[in-house]
């Protein structure tokens, strides 16, 4: 393949189905080049996690969509992303991440550790012998998960997923116009929904995410009230179809390896190396995009121009062969793996011990209540350019 064919296979759907060939093609090329529409691509793990963490790179926040897309607020789905921490930048993003940190602590991500369990086993039990892993356990356990943080009724669950799944067009740069107009439908309804939901929680406070972030919404110089709603919404969003992909993507790489699921079946303390490599070998987020204002010494003699818009493909930096030897083997005893999958810097995903600790439960429960899982014919994958997963993976328990 050459170099010209490999930028446009990523941006059509034959090779959107497999981006590894062409990944490889352009990280040889070049760790980083632009484009003649005067777009940067990075592929290569080191200047990856280099400029993830330098502060002179910017996400698009709200004052740049006023200039490229004025009616970007009509889209309610939008709307409640780009105001968001995740399409922020300092030192908005560091008062609001800070605020949002302080009550997603890592005590109350390790407390959800028996909800993951008593939910996996539910669907495992309930799942016929002939499932669509997606519809079944891949979808259902995250969405499931985010409600019992965020203290979301157990009745209310399944609106939430449709609405959840139709908001998550707006990380997709692909997304069909339907799929945007559904996109602001979900926003507004969830808007609507968790306004609700604060007010509730002013009055009545609970043990959950929603009422420690409405009391940290008490102080409006730590976190606004728009900031608040704004970032309910998100972590409904981002951590919901993400997470999903890890499941589905995890558990078909496992029963395409009998040998290394029955190592996993037997010693459950190998799921932590088992979900690193799962997140290198086929990472659920792609891509993230940034932007330069200034000019920046990237290393390695690379100036990136002021004005520069990069578009970062996490998924080739962790097949870069310079960091993982045999780049395109499935090997979770590799050591020191850190993928770039969460991100990294100022952004790096506020919900990676969560969707950590989903997977590292998740996969031993469903090897070890269904020992005969195994793959059937028929599974698609969905063609997304950002978030990588099936549509539908059929599988059989007996
Ligand atoms: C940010 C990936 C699960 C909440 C991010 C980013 C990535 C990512 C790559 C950074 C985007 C950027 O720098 O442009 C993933 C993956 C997941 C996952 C692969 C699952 C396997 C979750 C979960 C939650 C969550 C479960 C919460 C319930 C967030 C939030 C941000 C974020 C709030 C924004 C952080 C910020 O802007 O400061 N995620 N995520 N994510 N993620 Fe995740």
């Amino acid at each position: 393949m050459d170099f010209q064919t490999a930028l446009t296979s990523l941006f059509m759907p034959d090779g959107r189905l497999d981006p590894y060939p062409a990944y490889d093609v352009l990280r040889a090329h070049a760790p980083a080049f632009d484009t003649p529409d005067g777009r940067w691509f990075v592929t290569s793990h080191a200047l990856t996690s280099r400029l993830l963490r330098d502060p002179g790179l910017r996400v698009a926040d709200a004052a740049d969509y006023d200039g490229f897309w004025p009616t970007w607020r009509d889209n309610r789905g939008v709307a409640s992303i780009v105001l968001s921490m995740l399409q922020t930048n300092a030192p908005d993003h560091t008062r609001v991440r800070r605020a949002a940190a302080a009550t997603f602590t890592a005590r109350r991500v390790a407390a959800l550790r028996d909800v993951i369990a008593g939910q996996a086993e539910d669907l495992v039990k309930a799942m016929p012998a002939e499932a669509d892993f997606m519809t079944a356990f891949a979808y259902p356990l995250p969405i499931g998960v985010i409600c019992a943080l965020l203290g979301i009724p157990e009745s209310d669950r399944p609106w939430f997923r449709q609405r959840a799944a139709d908001l998550t067009a707006v990380l997709e740069p692909i997304s069909t116009e339907e799929e945007m107009r559904l996109a602001d439908v979900a926003g507004r309804d969830l808007e609507d929904y968790f306004i609700g939901l604060i007010a509730e929680r002013q009055g009545n406070p609970q043990e959950d995410l929603t009422s420690a972030l409405v009391a940290a919404a008490a102080d409006e110089a730590a976190l606004t009230g728009a900031e608040l709603l704004a970032n309910l919404v998100l972590l409904l969003v981002a951590g919901f179809e993400t997470t999903t992909n890890l499941l589905g993507t995890g558990i078909a790489i496992l029963l395409e390896r009998p040998e290394l699921a029955d190592r996993l079946r037997a010693d459950p303390d190998l799921a932590p190396a088992y979900v690193e490599e799962m997140l290198r070998y086929d990472s659920p987020v792609q891509l993230t995009s940034r932007s330069t204002t200034e000019p920046l010494d990237a290393g390695d003699g690379l100036t990136l121009p002021a004005g520069a818009e990069l578009t970062i493909l996490l998924g080739a930096a962790n097949r870069d062969p310079a960091r993982y030897p045999d780049p395109h083997r499935f090997d979770p005893d590799r050591t020191n793996i850190q993928p770039v999958s969460f991100g990294g810097g100022a952004h790096y995903c506020l919900g990676a011990p969560l969707a950590r600790l989903e997977a590292q439960v998740a996969f031993p429960l469903l090897l070890t209540m269904l020992p005969r899982l195994s793959l059937a014919t028929g599974a698609e994958r969905r063609d997304r350019l950002v978030l990588r997963g099936y549509a539908t993976l059929p599988v059989t328990t007996t």
